[in-house]
């Protein structure tokens, strides 16, 4: 009788289940290395990374100019601590952010924290200090992370089960979802109602909106939205917060997802690719209202890690140069061509939608019913995954496959993932159109 041979990968998912907490999903996926846009795992197998380290990796795994910044800074310190210790990297992170903030014209300051939930609540912290009101105005379909504070912001039970109560205050209007029906007008007038029946407009710091929605679906805000609710925002004193964790750090082209939309937040938020793979998160937005928080107020222990701001200093400088805009904008065109391509051919595809090199396909039962394909997106992931692409699903209910790829992969590797997107749909049952 054959002995079956196990595995370097079997011998971690033994021990990944005695001793990491369930609640954590993990693929069957351990890596031992990776580079640009390739994961090789701890059996040698390659996979070609359409996740990015779920949005962390827009300059790919290893940007040799973080990763030399980070040796520099190991051997002069670790960590400091700025409340014990302040330094340069953190300051410097602070004034790059200042010179690429979509915050205005005006002096602009930041806070740096290790995490988008933290940087989210730091951010209602700074508007609550800065208007004196409590109430915190999200959308449908909004991601703002899995904090108790974040997690009243975020809009999917599925994260939520079991964790109540959340915090109070935090109000949810509809947010446009194009495809299934929610346009500007549709989501406006829900957040009109919204501001009638639930919650007194004089109440509300601030207003949260991702200008892509990420785990949410994807769902690139129409171009006319950010501009209307920032017209109600400023009717009635209420802060504008740009959650750009997901969609900034040069995803969609531009440092900032915003800046397609010609809107001028009051707050930013970023986080995941900022630290190029350390973890870096921050707050910025004009002195007037960073300031509103007397000295004190903000703060963590780890928050602006010096090796992270080391990192974080390439990476902005990298996605603040031309050579990397024009070759976001053309990996984007790529992979929105593709991606056309594909829902030419399988009927399952019920849109593709997105912004520039943020990107995805929604999957569907039939294109007339619209009844999304959760199942099927399932089996595509994992299908994927054994053939050697690594592909994340996102959406309300997870029928999404989002396209987060290193923007520093090579036509080839992107022509090469696109085959593998379309076998695995196949391999999942997805009719051809
Ligand atoms: C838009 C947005 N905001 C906030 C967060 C939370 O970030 P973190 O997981 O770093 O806490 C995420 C994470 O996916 C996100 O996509």
């Amino acid at each position: 009788m054959a002995v079956e041979q196990r595995t370097e990968s079997d011998r971690l998912a033994d021990l990944r289940d005695r001793y990491v907490a369930r609640g954590l999903s993990t693929p069957p996926l351990y890596v031992a290395r990776a580079e640009g846009a390739c994961i090789v795992d701890v059996d040698g197998r390659e996979y070609i990374d359409f996740a990015g380290g779920l949005a962390c990796q827009n300059l790919g795994h290893g940007f040799p100019p973080a990763v030399a910044a980070v040796h520099e800074q190991v051997d002069r310190y670790l960590h400091q601590c700025a409340m014990v210790g302040m330094y340069e990297p953190y300051v410097e992170v602070c004034r790059r952010l200042a010179e690429l903030s979509p915050c205005g014209s005006g002096e602009q300051r930041s806070l740096l924290v290790n995490s988008g939930a933290e940087a989210v609540e730091n951010a209602v912290k700074i508007a609550r200090a800065a208007t004196g009101r409590p109430g915190v105005l999200v959308f449908g379909n909004s991601f703002h992370g899995r904090t108790l504070l974040t997690l009243a912001m975020t809009g999917k039970v599925d994260y939520k089960r079991g964790f109540g109560p959340l915090p109070a205050e935090v109000y949810r209007a509809p947010g446009p979802y194009p495809y299934r029906g929610i346009d500007t007008d549709g989501a406006i007038r829900g957040l009109e109602l919204l501001l009638a029946q639930d919650v007194d407009p004089k109440t509300v710091a601030c207003a949260v909106l991702e200008p892509v929605q990420g785990e949410g679906g994807f769902i690139d805000m129409p171009l006319d939205f950010p501009p209307r609710l920032k017209e109600i925002c400023e009717e009635h004193g209420i802060l504008y917060v740009d959650d750009e964790v997901q969609s900034g750090v040069g995803r969609t082209g531009p440092v900032w997802a915003i800046e397609h939309y010609g809107v001028e937040p009051d707050l930013l938020v970023s986080g995941k690719s900022i630290g190029g793979g350390l973890p870096l998160a921050g707050v910025t937005g004009k002195a007037e209202v960073m300031d509103a928080v007397d000295p004190g107020g903000l703060g963590g222990t780890f928050g602006g890690n010096p090796i992270a701001c080391a990192a974080a200093l390439a990476v902005l400088d990298e996605v603040a140069s031309d050579e990397f805009r024009s070759r976001a904008d053309d990996i984007g065109a790529r992979i929105r061509s593709a991606l056309e391509e594909i829902a030419g051919r399988v009927e399952a595809v019920g849109e593709v939608r997105g912004l520039g090199a943020m990107l995805a396909i929604e999957l569907v039962e039939d294109r007339e019913s619209k009844r999304p394909a959760g199942p099927l997106t399932k089996r595509t992931t994992q299908s994927a995954r054994e053939r050697g692409l690594l592909l994340l699903s996102c959406g309300l209910y997870g029928n999404v496959i989002r396209i987060l790829v290193p923007l520093v992969i090579s036509n080839e590797e992107l022509a090469r993932g696109f085959e593998l997107l379309e076998e695995s749909l196949g391999d999942a049952g997805a009719g051809a159109g």
